[in-house]
């Protein structure tokens, strides 16, 4: 997919997830928000971790990081599916709290976004 062929498609969700706290979800999010937007992407990120690290990231960054950043109270089942629905963007990142519950696709996910826990091997 390019940045100019996505127009009217709904966007790929791409939720980073992982049991564990501080293996580098957020930074892992925030990297490729940015990247993607760098690439033309219109890319928005969600803020699902009530420690906000990925609000706090982009915010202080200013105006050197493009894309669209919102933070939410809670992932709710099926919610990450959800976001398939938004208009106006070719790409959904989601910051993941650290939770067991929270990495299985089938929980939060639903059907058709991706989960992606990172990795620091
Ligand atoms: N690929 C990497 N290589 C080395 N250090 C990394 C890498 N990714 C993240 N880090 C560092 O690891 C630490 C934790 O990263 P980060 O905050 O992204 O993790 P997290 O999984 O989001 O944590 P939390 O569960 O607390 O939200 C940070 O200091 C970050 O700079
Ligand atoms: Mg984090």
């Amino acid at each position: 997919m390019s940045a100019s062929q996505n127009q009217g498609r709904p966007p790929k969700v791409l939720a980073i997830s992982s049991p564990k706290g501080g293996v580098g979800k957020t930074t892992t999010a925030v990297n490729l928000a940015h990247l993607a937007a760098l690439e033309g992407y219109r890319t928005f990120l969600v803020d699902a971790d009530p420690n906000r690290s990925a609000t706090e990231w982009v915010e202080s960054a200013g105006e050197r990081m493009t894309f669209e950043v919102e933070a939410v109270e809670k992932v709710q089942e099926g919610s990450l599916a959800m976001l398939r629905e938004l208009q106006g963007f070719d790409l959904v990142l989601v910051d993941l709290p650290a939770a067991r519950r929270s990495h299985r696709r089938g929980t939060c996910c639903g059907e058709g976004p991706a989960a992606c826990p990172p990795s620091m091997r």
